[in-house]
């Protein structure tokens, strides 16, 4: 596969067909980009312009370019050449085979070794409380488990140069250490996300109003001192999370 150096996305229109304000993004390798904005406003639409390198060919007439140019068609299409993963906001396992099943054909779909299975399942396990195991099925899994397995799959197998993001902060796994392990080496990330320390992890953040892009605003060093202090107060209260959880009682506030 060839290099992806940038994604380039150039402004269409919003709800009421008026041109997006914001004309041109360009995001490069290393980087995370968030995306911000009210319910409804259309973040996932721009995820999934993103997702299918849109030409000006969906409802809100976005270009994707890649590299500065029109990508190949090909590229759109052969699951082994697929520039994209994505881990998206809706997420259910419709077939009936085993987490062990599913990976070892992903991996054959994409021409990779099945032996990156069992990576996939470890780190997995690392996101999520209740273990998951080779041979439990797909459909058994639940929502946080279902999360953690995809996340930890497209960083093992997939392993595309863009990563999309959707709301990964309401699937009850560990969002920070799942946004550190997507962003891996020199990927291009870009996060949908209403959470202060996701939106403060990425370097600039796209603001999205009436399925428009109206702003962009770069992460300040302010906001990043802003973020290390929201992080300190959200592990601690993933920690009570975890008591709870354990059914111990929280005793002690620190
Ligand atoms: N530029 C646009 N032109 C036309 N329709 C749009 C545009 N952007 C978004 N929409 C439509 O608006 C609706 C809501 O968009 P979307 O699901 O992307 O919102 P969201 O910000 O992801 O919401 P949530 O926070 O609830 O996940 C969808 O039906 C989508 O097709
Ligand atoms: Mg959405």
């Amino acid at each position: 596969m060839s290099e992806i150096i940038s994604l380039t996305i150039l402004g269409g229109v919003d709800k009421d067909g008026t041109e997006e304000a914001i004309r041109s993004v360009d995001i490069s390798r290393g980087e995370i980009v968030g995306i911000v904005g009210p319910t409804g406003s259309g973040k996932s639409t721009l995820i999934d312009d993103i997702e299918q390198l849109a030409q000006g060919d969906t409802p809100t007439g976005r270009t994707i370019l890649v590299n500065g140019e029109r990508p190949d068609a090909n590229i759109r299409v052969d699951p082994r050449r697929k520039l994209v993963a994505q881990l998206s906001q809706k997420m259910h396992f419709l077939a009936d085979m085993t987490v062990e099943e599913f990976l070892q054909m992903h991996a054959r779909s994409r021409g990779k070794d099945a032996g990156l299975v069992t990576r996939v399942i470890e780190l997995a396990n690392t996101l999520t409380g209740e273990p998951i195991a080779p041979h439990h099925h797909l459909t058994a899994l639940s929502g946080g488990q279902s999360r953690s397995l995809m996340t930890a799959d497209i960083a093992v197998i997939s392993d595309s140069p863009v990563v999309l993001i959707d709301e990964v902060e309401n699937a009850g796994i560990k969002k920070q250490e799942a946004l550190q392990l997507l962003a891996g080496e020199g990927k291009i990330v870009v996060v949908v996300t209403h959470d202060p320390v996701l939106a403060l992890m990425s370097s600039r953040r796209i603001v999205i109003r009436n399925g428009g892009m109206i702003d962009i605003i770069t992460t300040s060093s302010q906001e990043q001192d802003v973020c290390c202090r929201i992080s300190e107060v959200d592990n601690w209260l993933m920690s009570l999370r975890e008591t709870i959880r354990r059914g111990d009682i929280v005793e002690v506030i620190v």
